[in-house]
């Protein structure tokens, strides 16, 4: 079995109690937290800014990975990291730049990662995988957390693990939208290091009991 990460994305956390939920996610030893950062504009919807980021920054020494699902990411990449984003992921879709983008992450010393939407194939991203620290497979349309996944999008990371086994790289695969206890576990077969998991994790009474249950998973 190989090592997998869990970043719970805290979109769908209940964040009237925002401190206390980062204090028990570092007491349970999570991973990453992945924050959802949407624009009304590249998404049909408006999330949160550089300040939110800053909040959970000063509030937990667990590293962030912050997903920008906005236009024009070239604009906020240096706002995010100043605020204390460790990881920072753009959409293929957002920019015609990736590869001056996601150099750019690096030099400012943060992890970067490109995120695929559903209808985007991972062919498109040959160019840049050999500076790309994550590829961010979409499982639903960016926009909204508590959607059904779109299981053709598994696919989609057994192709990028047979390209980084080929190739001999070392980038990681992220799965992002609908991942819930009972389809993890495929997801984790086809390849998947990172699961970011929004509804499956804090729509239970127990988020923590949950994510407990995701570590166990074995596969
Ligand atoms: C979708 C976001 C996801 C989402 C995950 O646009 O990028 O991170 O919040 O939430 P669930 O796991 O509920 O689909
Ligand atoms: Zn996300």
């Amino acid at each position: 079995m190989r090592k997998f990460l869990i970043a719970p994305s805290i979109l769908a956390a209940d964040f009237s109690y925002l401190k206390d939920l980062l204090n028990k996610l570092e007491k349970e030893g999570v991973d990453l937290i992945h924050i959802d950062v949407m624009d009304g504009h590249f998404v049909p919807n408006i999330t949160i800014g550089p300040d939110f980021v800053d909040f959970v920054r000063k509030n937990t020494k667990i590293p962030l990975d912050v997903h920008l699902m906005i236009e024009n990411p070239e604009d906020y990449i240096e706002k995010f990291i100043e605020k204390g984003a460790d990881w920072i992921i753009i959409h293929y879709e957002a920019t015609l730049h990736h590869d001056f983008l996601l150099k750019k992450i690096k030099n400012l010393g943060r992890k970067n990662g490109i995120a695929v939407n559903p209808s985007t194939p991972v062919f498109f991203l040959e160019e840049v995988l050999k500076y790309t620290d994550l590829v961010l497979v979409m499982g639903v349309n960016p926009g909204f957390s508590g959607q059904k996944i779109i299981y053709e999008t598994l696919e989609k990371i057994e192709k990028l693990s047979e390209l980084r086994k080929k190739e001999n790289l070392s980038f990681k695969i992220g799965f992002d939208g609908g991942v819930k206890l009972d389809n993890a576990t495929e997801i984790l077969k086809k390849g998947c290091d990172i699961l970011m998991i929004g509804s499956g994790i804090f729509n239970s009474p127990d988020f923590i009991e949950e994510i407990k249950k995701f570590k166990k998973l074995r596969f």
